[in-house]
């Protein structure tokens, strides 16, 4: 049998049914939203690729110099036969803990992309001979069944992609990873700290612009898909850090009073000058936070781990 295998778990069309959705949704609420998992096509994937080489992108270059330095801690407290990653998209970091775990049967990257799911996919079975690779086509916010591999396993959430959820969001999904493990596994999880405003805020506000062009490419997409005529150059990039909350909001603010189309939902919306569409949550996390949370779904965080500069930690917890 191949040792690369693929099942989709989304159905082909499901993509669009929740952009219209959402996009429905998002733009008829008050303030305007839109999720930002909506960024990542192709350009927007290539985007963030980018903007994870900023000098001021600080978040990709800490957690990979805690996957350097704790990879053979990590690899010996989860002992881990089967490597689940949910959002895994190129892998890229991932490579670290497969070398690391010795014992490791099954690799599981979970993804809404296929491209990315075969591309390294492929790479890294020709890498590791001895280990399967089962990609899961999958919304990993959404129920996943895994396939039937060894245990233990160790489920991976890496880049901080769980501070682009809301707190009542991240309740239910910490809950739904919880339902995935069995006693012996362990979730990793990548946390983004809280830190100065001035070194977040600039970190989503970079000097090259770049992050302003994948705030805006959110527009693109929904031009693209449902036919919208948003003019990007009619909006400014905004980020900025809601203290209260502990989170980083980017927004799109419009430059003047527009109404824009969007005919697959037979929809005008109207913008005022100045008014904003909130288009990523980013929130940042302290250790005594992480743990109430991975307790509240009975999760008992074992190793919490940072980049000496102390900017983003990577967690692990058994079940309790
Ligand atoms: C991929 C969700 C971790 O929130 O820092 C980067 C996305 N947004 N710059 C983040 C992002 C603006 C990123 N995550």
């Amino acid at each position: 049998m191949s040792p690369f295998r693929i099942t989709r778990t989304l159905p082909e069309d499901a993509t669009d049914a929740a952009l219209r959705a959402d996009v429905q949704r998002g733009l008829t609420d008050t303030p305007k939203t839109l999720p930002p998992k909506w960024f990542y096509d192709a350009h927007g994937s290539e985007l963030f690729e980018r903007i994870t080489e900023l000098p001021e992108y600080y978040p990709t270059r800490a957690e990979r110099e805690i996957l350097v330095d704790r990879a053979g801690e990590i690899a010996a407290a989860a002992r881990a036969r089967t490597l689940v990653e949910l959002g895994s998209g190129s892998s890229e970091k991932t490579r670290y803990l497969i070398d690391a775990l010795t014992d490791l049967d099954t690799y599981v990257p979970v993804d809404v992309s296929e491209s990315a799911l075969t591309q390294a996919g492929q790479a890294l079975i020709a890498e590791r001979p001895g280990m399967d690779v089962h990609a899961l086509i999958a919304d990993f916010t959404a129920a996943l069944a895994l396939p039937d591999t060894p245990g233990p396993r160790l489920v991976a959430f890496l880049g901080g992609t769980i501070g682009n959820l809301l707190p009542a969001e991240r309740a239910l999904f910490l809950a739904s990873v919880r339902a995935l493990l069995a006693p012996g596994d362990t979730l990793l999880l990548g946390t983004d700290l809280v830190k100065d405003e001035r070194v977040l805020v600039r970190a989503y506000d970079d000097a090259a612009g770049v992050t302003a062009e994948f705030n805006k490419n959110v527009l693109a997409v929904v031009n693209r898909e449902l036919g919208a005529d948003f003019d990007p150059g009619a909006f400014d990039h905004v980020a900025l850090w809601d203290a209260g909350n502990e989170w980083i909001e980017m927004r799109l603010r419009s430059r003047t009073a527009q109404t824009v189309k969007v005919p697959a939902l037979d929809l005008a919306v109207d913008f005022a000058a100045g008014e904003e569409l909130r288009t990523e949550v980013s929130a940042k996390f302290r250790e005594d936070g992480v743990r109430t949370e991975l307790a509240a779904v009975g999760l008992e965080l074992s190793h919490w781990w940072t980049d000496g500069a102390g900017r983003f930690a990577l967690s692990l917890s058994t079940v309790r």
